[in-house]
């Protein structure tokens, strides 16, 4: 990427990922440190890292220069409560903060303020017992699934493949496939027969995300919900069949600048005509939430057929205007005018 985009000011990573996969991090900042470039981590599911040696390694720890954490997330906080944490001298900090207030309410909320501030002196004094016991937990979880059959527990295949070096157990990412079912269904159903609410899910998987807040009691009731999904899925319907991109139709084109082409002039046009044409708008499946396309970026067919088969399927897109995604916000594009 940096042979690709020489000038960027600095890297920006997602790790953990929704699904707990973690980069190497360390390798990461080297190649940054070497031209002088700062890494950023978006590590807004990895609060509880610096508080267990068998949990994956910490940004600060491995080097990074910013991280950013949602403590509402693997930490035990109220929504909305992130932080970032700075070090090094490559990033300015008065400039961060200046940039921090830009987007920040001037309204703090000293509940959110306060809750965390506690679970930072929870995590400090007792971190490192909690934690392992919801490690502990999650290993007898991961086996005591692996048994139901239909279900499979991805593990192996998740670590030392692609950009992922390590893996934070407590996502406990689940395969449905063989039960004929998604998991966009798996969750509804989840939800509504055990009131059990899952975490990711996408089109053949769901997550259990584990926490210190999990005990045998909260345990068995997965295990029961799982068992329960199982007897039922022969009597759910079948699911369309969600066609699946080529990684590299994943990488779209940005051919103007997201703003220009957000606050430019737009038109909404039905989705099969949007292939070639300029993105006005974000589309992002959610969870885990990753935008599939953003503005600026020149669509391809192969994304429309992904996110179009994905809603009929289940898939939540909650950012289009339009959420069916029957039609989409473009750039409006002057017609060609011919030379004189
Ligand atoms: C990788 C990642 N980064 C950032 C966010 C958003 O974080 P916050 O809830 O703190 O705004 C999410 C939320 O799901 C996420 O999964």
């Amino acid at each position: 990427m940096w042979q690709r985009y020489p000038d960027a000011s600095a890297a920006l990573i997602v790790s953990p990922t929704p699904y707990g996969t973690c980069a190497d991090l360390e390798a990461i900042v080297e190649i940054c440190h070497r031209r002088g470039k700062p890494l950023i981590v978006d590590e807004a599911w990895g609060a509880h890292l610096p508080f267990h040696p068998d949990t994956p390694t910490w940004a600060m720890d491995a080097g990074a220069d910013i991280c950013v954490v949602s403590v509402h997330k693997m930490g035990l906080g109220f929504e909305q409560g992130s932080i970032f944490h700075l070090q090094g001298s490559l990033v300015d900090p008065v400039r961060l903060s200046q940039c921090a207030d830009v987007l920040s309410t001037t309204s703090a909320n000293t509940l959110i303020y306060g809750a965390m501030d506690g679970w930072r002196r929870q995590m400090v004094q007792e971190g490192e017992a909690m934690i392992g016991k919801a490690l502990d937990l999650t290993r007898r979880v991961r086996r005591a699934i692996g048994g139901i059959p239909g279900l499979h527990v991805l593990e192996d295949e998740l670590v030392h493949q692609e950009a992922s070096h390590d893996l934070d157990i407590l996502h406990v990412l689940i395969d449905v496939s063989q039960l004929g079912i998604t998991g966009y269904q798996a969750t509804d159903w989840l939800r509504e027969n055990c009131r059990i609410d899952l975490g990711t899910n996408d089109h053949r998987r769901v997550e259990a995300v584990m926490s210190v807040s999990d005990d045998d009691g909260t345990a068995e009731r997965l295990l029961e919900g799982l068992r329960a999904l199982v007897d039922a899925a022969p009597s759910l319907p079948r699911p369309p069949a969600v066609v699946v991109p080529d990684e590299k139709d994943l990488f779209l084109e940005t051919v103007m600048l997201p703003r220009d082409a957000f606050f430019g002039p737009v038109e909404v046009i039905p989705v099969e005509e949007a292939p070639g044409r300029i993105a006005a708008e974000m589309a992002t499946p959610y969870p885990p939430g990753v935008p599939l396309l953003l503005p600026g970026e020149r669509i391809n067919k192969a994304a429309i057929d992904y996110l179009r088969s994905g809603v009929e399927a289940g898939m939540v897109l909650p950012d289009p205007a339009d959420p069916t995604l029957k039609t989409i916000r473009v750039v409006r594009e002057e017609p060609h005018k011919p030379q004189k």
